[in-house]
């Protein structure tokens, strides 16, 4: 099996292999940070159909006793209209959160807000209380009016899930804004959206003087991994690669974590307690993965083997949803200083892998700036 994956690598480095890598060494590297990703990801799988089977046989009990109570606390999750998201957001809901749904299409956010709606709250938590707004990532003029609809509501923003995805788009795809779509739907879209709350909220704090506390929580994945921030093709202009850009994009939602992180702590008498984290949610069984896994088959087998996939192989290796939203949940309410900057998953501290070559802050701080100029947004002076 670790063959296999780790020729999976090999193929990955040259499919990667670019005219602007002329280094043999650099090739090898890629080959191998790809074959690891493989072989980790198996290994995943693995432990995956052991806990679906141990699910089955005996009920699995998560303890919750450490997080922090989301009674009353306003949380907005994106693309929380299926998997991941929907399924962060009844457990918010289930813990008295006050949740938005924040979707692309308002009518799949509808359906999803009357399943949110119907869980039963625990014991000493508010009913849940629900709503629905409509955010198209893939937009930035969408992302503005969204702050400027949740702006006018004056409410105080407590946690903020940046969810949506989307993976191995096949076609290079690029948004309304000129940028790559995976990039700009993964990352930059919420960038631009975590900012734009952030400033607005300040503003209502300075008039309320309230302490602060909130959280931002993106959802990264185990591809980060593999991934690299391009600075000198951030649209993916000299050669598209869908599983790359999602990795790239990936790797870009842990270091916006970090990054927002230090500028809160080095702000703290603007912002007070707040805190960004990153969050592995597992590798589950939700539309996005499946679609990944079947894509793994050659074309010309897939009638016979989806059907296989999608009842057998997929169900058994791929955690339900609900495993991601605990993991997100544990991202949301763990106490502040477990989880500050960190990357999560599993209900558990992970190491991130990060560019090996430069150095973390001023990757960081690089892809901030290249924010800023793709959005042509200037965060605020006091995030600075
Ligand atoms: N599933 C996994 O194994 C896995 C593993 C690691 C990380 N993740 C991460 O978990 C997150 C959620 O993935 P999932 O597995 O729950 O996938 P999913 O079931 O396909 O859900 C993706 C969500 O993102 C929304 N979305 C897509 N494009 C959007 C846009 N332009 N604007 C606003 N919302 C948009 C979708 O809305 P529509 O319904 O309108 O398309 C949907 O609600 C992603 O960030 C993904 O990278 C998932």
């Amino acid at each position: 099996m670790i063959c296999l994956w780790s020729k999976n690598g090999l193929r990955a480095g040259l499919r990667h292999r670019r005219s602007s890598w002329p280094r043999m060494a650099e090739f090898l590297q890629y080959c191998a940070r790809w074959s690891l990703f493989y072989v980790g990801g198996a290994f995943e799988l693995a432990g995956n159909a052991c806990g679906n089977v141990a699910n089955l046989l005996c009920e699995r009990k998560q303890d919750t006793s450490r997080y922090k109570s989301a009674n009353g606390k306003v949380c907005v999750v994106t693309g929380a209209n299926a998997g991941v998201g929907l399924s962060t957001a009844k457990l918010l809901a289930k813990r008295g959160g006050h949740v938005i749904l924040a979707c692309r299409s308002k009518e799949r956010g509808q359906k999803a807000a009357e399943l949110v709606k119907s869980v039963t709250p625990l014991q000493g938590c508010c009913p849940p209380k629900v709503e629905v707004m409509q955010l198209d990532l893939a937009s930035l003029k969408s992302v503005k009016k969204f702050c400027r609809n949740f702006d006018g509501r004056r409410l105080h923003l407590d946690l903020l899930v940046c969810n949506a995805g989307v993976m191995k788009l096949p076609q290079r795809t690029i948004t309304e804004d000129g940028v790559e779509a995976q990039f700009q739907v993964n990352y930059l879209g919420h960038w631009l959206l975590t900012n734009c709350l952030l400033q607005d909220q300040l503003k209502l704090h300075k008039a309320s003087r309230s302490p602060t506390s909130r959280r931002v929580v993106f959802v990264s994945s185990t591809a980060h991994k593999p991934g690299r921030i391009d600075f000198s093709d951030t649209n993916a202009e000299k050669g598209y690669d869908s599983m790359q850009r999602y990795s790239d994009s990936k790797l870009a939602n842990v270091l916006a974590a970090r990054e927002f992180q230090r500028r809160f702590d080095r702000n703290y008498n603007n912002f007070g307690s707040h805190t960004a984290v990153s969050v592995h949610p597992g590798l589950l069984h939700t539309e996005l993965a499946c679609g990944y896994f079947k894509g793994l088959v050659p074309k010309p087998l897939r009638c016979f083997t989806d059907p296989l996939m999608q009842h057998v192989v997929l169900p058994l290796a791929l955690r339900p949803a609900e495993f991601g939203g605990e993991s997100v949940l544990y991202a949301a309410l763990a106490p502040d200083a477990e989880v500050r900057g960190e990357y999560v998953g599993h209900g558990k501290i992970l190491k991130a892998a990060m560019p090996k070559d430069r150095n973390e802050e001023v990757v960081a701080q690089r892809l901030w700036s290249l924010s800023e100029k793709l959005t042509g947004y200037r965060p605020l002076k006091e995030l600075s």
